[in-house]
């Protein structure tokens, strides 16, 4: 299981955590991966300046929109779970 978390905090929120989470969970219904990826939320992780916060197994990221997200997804969910993470992967 791998756990992404994002930060809802009210700084992250008003930044666009609500378009990263809604990426993200796009990018696991396509991929059909809720049995493999824990999406939750979290309050403020302390970098507030940042922008929008995430964490993939603990590797915290900062300044996240939905398209560095998706790029997050990949190299940080999808490689590790052997589904290749090219850019050119065909959905399952
Ligand atoms: S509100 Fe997200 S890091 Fe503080």
């Amino acid at each position: 299981m791998i756990t992404v978390s994002v930060c809802v905090g009210s700084s992250c929120h008003i930044k666009g955590a609500p378009q990263v989470i809604e990426k993200l969970q796009q990018l696991i219904v396509d991929y059909d991966l809720w049995s493999q990826v824990e999406l939750k939320g979290v309050f403020c992780m302390e970098r507030c300046t940042e922008g929008v916060t995430i964490a993939i197994d603990g590797e915290v990221f900062s300044a996240v929109d939905a398209c560095a997200a998706e790029e997050l997804f990949r190299t940080g969910v999808l490689v590790p779970l052997g589904l290749g993470g090219s850019g050119d992967d065909e959905l399952v």
